[in-house]
């Protein structure tokens, strides 16, 4: 099988880059390859490759930065999967896609989001890439779109990384502890893919595209348990420096404005993914862990 990856330097697409040539012949793409905002070069690239298989992780995520760059978020973010959701749909190719928990507006009280609760994204960012879910669910091509959250990795520009470098530069750290999540190792999201995959594979009679038609769609793949952003950096401090922590203060999202607003709450049930592929991500604290000692052995369950 053949198949097209986006993303290849991104969190997620360079932990799948790692792994996916279990599958077939992998043709790894990054901006260099493949421009996401240049809508001929995609149908160029993809009628060249002709892959059964696209995974799309490749994404504008600069989440402040897209309430000013709004047409090139709207570019890589929407019209991007439109565009490799038709060419999946004439090639008879499976397309995986990536989506946000930013979708949802935060305002869930008593419950994680499910994927049939309406999304209503507060920022640029989220509603872009709502709009390219949108846009692969009306295609007509055969699609997974794992919708995750705050999603890290050791070596890439993520929350973890930040913390990381700014508890070797600073005595003391800020960090808002009112926005309630799920951390997610970027790792993780490739393994339940690669596994999501493996599921499919087993179960096929016919084009892998054939085995998703019926079950396309949006499905929710963070790892387990809720935390907050101070929380969160807490574990990491005492994971990675216990002797010599910074002074960490808990402060208010009004305290620490930004351009874009984030939901308050993004917790993301994962109950259809283990349905659907009996798929379960591991609680966060234990992902992050296996994060700082760098294992590779699988933790996906
Ligand atoms: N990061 C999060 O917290 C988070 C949360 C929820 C959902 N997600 C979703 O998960 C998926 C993977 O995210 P991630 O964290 O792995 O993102 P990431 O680390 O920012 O990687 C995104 C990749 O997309 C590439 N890209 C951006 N614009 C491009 C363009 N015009 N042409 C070609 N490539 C382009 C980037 O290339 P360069 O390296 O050249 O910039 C980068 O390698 C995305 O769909 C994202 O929306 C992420």
């Amino acid at each position: 099988m053949r198949i097209l990856l986006t993303g290849k330097n991104g969190q997620v697409g360079s932990e799948l880059n790692k792994i996916l040539s279990q599958f077939g012949e992998v043709i790894a793409t990054g901006r260099k390859e493949m421009n996401l905002a240049d809508p001929s070069q995609i149908r160029r690239v993809v009628q060249q490759i002709k892959p059964k298989l696209i995974i799309n992780a490749g994404a504008y995520t600069s989440v402040d930065k897209a309430e000013s760059d709004q047409e090139l978020a709207k570019a890589v973010n929407w019209i991007a999967p439109k565009i490799l959701a038709d060419e999946a749909k004439n090639n008879d190719a499976l397309l995986i896609h990536y989506s946000t928990d930013y979708s949802y507006n935060g305002e869930m009280s008593h419950r994680p989001y499910l994927e049939s609760d309406p999304p209503s994204p507060n920022s640029v960012y989220g509603q872009t890439k709502l709009q390219g879910d949108q846009a692969i669910g009306e295609s007509g091509a055969s699609h997974l779109i794992f919708r995750t959250g705050w999603v890290y990795s050791k070596t890439g520009n993520s929350f973890l990384g930040t913390i990381l470098k700014l508890a070797k530069e600073k005595n003391e750290l800020r960090v808002v502890n009112d926005q309630t999540g799920t951390p997610t190792w970027c790792r993780s999201i490739a393994e339940a893919t690669c596994k999501s995959i493996k599921n499919l594979l087993k179960k096929r009679d016919g084009s892998l595209s054939k085995a998703v038609a019926s079950i396309s769609g949006v499905y929710h793949m963070t790892c387990q348990g809720e935390t907050n952003w101070h929380r969160f950096a807490q574990a990491i401090l005492e994971l990675s420096c216990p002797d010599q922590m910074p002074k960490l203060l808990a402060i208010s999202t009004k305290e620490y404005p930004t351009p874009a607003i984030r939901p308050t709450y993004s917790v993301l049930s994962n109950t259809k993914l283990q349905k659907y592929f009996g798929i379960e991500l591991p609680d966060w604290e234990y992902a992050l862990k296996q994060c700082l000692s760098d294992t590779h052995d699988s933790i996906i369950t």
